[in-house]
């Protein structure tokens, strides 16, 4: 059986002066809607304030995959899993309590995420697999959209698909995914997409979501 291929387009790029209508645009053809957080501390950009981004995840037509570029991750992710967002990743580089927060997160009902800065090695986290639902390997440094692919993060994305074996975790990538890029993504491993740029640059993000499935259907095995 092949893998499950998922596309989770990130707003990040898109108009942010109506983002539920953006959000409407994708949702017939999108699994998640990828809400990156940033507190222009873990990372040198800021998006949205709890307020306004408890607004968004409301809102939402599509379920929230929330993505944590901030400092106190242990306190801040378990109020997105408290707003009801469908999956909250937090940056192992950010928690000082990994097990308790992935656990929590899980408690609330929430998917428990734990991202990886392309300079943050795999092996240290193996010890958490099991308090994991989805592992998301950055593929730029955190912090802005339309960067490009890092190659580089390839053998990384082997290593992790290698050390999930059968359990039912995820194995996102984020940054620089577009066509021209998600196929040696899905080769390396990875089923759950991240798209920005790539999707809201596009004349029709839908049919841009589309193709990218397609592409990464046609590569997994
Ligand atoms: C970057 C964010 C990404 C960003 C991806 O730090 O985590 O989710 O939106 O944008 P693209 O797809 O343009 O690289
Ligand atoms: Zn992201």
């Amino acid at each position: 059986m092949s893998r499950d291929i998922r596309i989770t387009p990130s707003i990040l790029n898109a108009d942010f002066s109506d983002l539920s209508a953006e959000i409407q645009r994708i949702s017939e053809v999108s699994d998640l809607v990828h809400l990156d957080i940033m507190d222009n501390l873990f990372v040198p950009n800021f998006t949205f304030d709890f307020a306004t981004a408890s607004k968004i995840v409301s809102q939402s037509t599509l379920p929230v995959d929330a993505h944590l570029m901030v400092n106190d991750a242990d306190r801040i992710g378990p109020q997105y899993a408290e707003i009801g967002c469908a999956s909250v990743t937090i940056h192992a580089e950010a928690t000082q309590n990994i097990a308790s927060t992935l656990k929590t997160l899980r408690s609330l009902g929430a998917r428990a995420g734990l991202a990886l800065k392309p300079g943050t090695e795999i092996a240290q986290y193996a010890q958490h697999i099991d308090l994991v639902d989805m592992f998301l390997i950055m593929t730029v440094e955190p912090g802005f959209g339309g960067q490009s692919f890092m190659n580089e993060m390839l053998p990384k994305i082997s290593h992790m698909r290698k050390m999930i074996g059968d359990r039912p975790i995820w194995l996102q990538v984020d940054g620089g995914i577009s066509v021209e890029t998600i196929e040696r993504a899905t080769q390396a491993g990875a089923d759950t997409f991240v798209a920005g740029s790539a999707v809201f640059g596009a004349q029709d993000p839908a049919a841009m979501v589309a193709s990218l499935r397609a592409l990464a259907v046609s590569v997994a095995d």
